[in-house]
């Protein structure tokens, strides 16, 4: 097998695993891993919650969603980079177009209170409404998306195991793709067994770990390493792709470039970083927080007094974040 395949399937089943790993299930066939809050998300009565996640897992694979059948949910979204799109700062959707922001990871969004890097979106079930529609990315008309899903030979079964009904509906597609993306979990890091008593770290690792939590943490809160919560970490607008960022939901002065916390769990498959992508590798997103001098001034409070970190600081914050890929 040549090298790439080999890294190729590795990924694959890495992805798999992070998403097969079992854990207690919730009444909702949430996953609940040890030492997780309550999630968030919940399902609607009135399904069969294993045919939706099917239905749900089908509609995401299928191109069938896209204008001209040839972008699906998994184009943007890789499984094997924790479902980001690895080396593409900025989206590609339908004919080529380029989005406004980088595709962020899929992962505990059962425990997410807002979608997207602005927050646009409170509710994952009514989340994929904007890459189905958005004209960069899917550019779908939702009665011919309704007409070709009700035509297609496979699609009224699926729909009748989930709902009872053959009838597809609008809010019907979105709940099956919300149902299945709610059930990307990773909670299985070694980050988690060592918090566990499973595993252990070592001695750079932990110094990170101890480093990450006096500098990071506020935002990036364990265990989902996102307070999910909107603040500004100091970037400079980028001239090239003006982003308000939070501002443009609500208007307020005070979230002008503040963008939602992500995640950072499986970092380390999910470059390039930041909105825009601008950052290609961790070394880079080390380096902009420890430069206090070069932070735009929105930066908040808790990122401005970080200051300067020795390389041996960064690299150990590094080597604790290579702990929160999940095998
Ligand atoms: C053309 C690329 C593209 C396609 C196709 C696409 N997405 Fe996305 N997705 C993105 C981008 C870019 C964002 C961030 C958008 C923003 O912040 O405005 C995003 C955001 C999301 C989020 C929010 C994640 C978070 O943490 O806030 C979810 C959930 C999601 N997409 C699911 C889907 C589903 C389901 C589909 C298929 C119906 C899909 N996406 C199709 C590019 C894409
Ligand atoms: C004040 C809150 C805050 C603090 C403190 C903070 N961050 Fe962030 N972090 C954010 C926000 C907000 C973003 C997204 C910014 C954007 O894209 O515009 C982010 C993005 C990131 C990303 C890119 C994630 C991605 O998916 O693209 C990494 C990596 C990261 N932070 C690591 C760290 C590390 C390491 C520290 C400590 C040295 C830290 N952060 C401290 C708020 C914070």
């Amino acid at each position: 097998m040549s090298r790439t395949i080999f890294a190729f399937v590795l990924a694959a089943t890495l992805a798999a695993a992070m998403v097969r790993q079992e854990y207690p299930v919730s009444d909702d066939g949430i996953p609940q891993p040890p030492g997780f809050p309550a999630p968030v998300y919940r399902i609607t009565s009135g399904t069969n919650n294993a045919a939706l996640a099917a239905l749900g897992e089908r509609l995401f694979e299928d191109p069938i969603l896209s204008a001209d059948s040839t972008i699906s949910c998994e184009t943007c979204h890789q499984p094997f980079a924790a479902f980001a799109h690895v080396d593409h700062a900025l989206s590609h959707g339908v004919e080529g177009r380029i989005g406004r922001r980088n595709v962020p990871s899929l992962q505990n969004l059962a425990w997410q209170t807002s979608f997207m890097w602005d927050g646009a979106i409170a509710n994952l079930d009514m989340q994929s409404l904007s890459p189905i529609t958005g004209h960069d990315e899917m550019a779908s008309n939702l009665d011919t998306l309704i007409h070709k899903l009700s035509t297609n030979a496979a699609y009224p079964r699926l729909f009748r195991e989930a709902f009872g009904t053959d009838t597809i509906t609008v809010p019907r597609v979105l709940r099956a793709v919300g149902r299945f993306v709610a059930g990307f979990v990773s909670a299985n890091a070694r980050y988690d067994r060592y918090i566990a008593g499973k595993d252990t770290l070592a001695e750079n690792e932990l110094r990170g770990l101890q480093l990450f939590r006096a500098h990071c943490a506020s935002c990036h809160a364990e265990p989902l390493f996102t307070n999910n919560g909107f603040a500004s970490n100091g970037l400079r607008p980028n001239a090239a792709l003006p982003d308000s960022g939070r501002y443009l939901v609500t208007h307020n002065q005070q979230d002008l470039f503040r963008f939602r916390v992500p995640t950072l769990r499986n970092i380390t498959r999910t470059h390039p970083y930041m909105h825009d992508g601008r950052f290609k590798k961790l070394r880079d997103v080390l380096a902009h927080y420890a430069s206090p001098q070069a932070l735009d001034g929105h930066a908040d409070a808790s990122v401005r007094s970080i200051g300067p970190l020795s390389d041996v600081d960064r690299k150990d914050i590094i080597a604790f974040l290579m702990t929160l890929e999940d095998q």
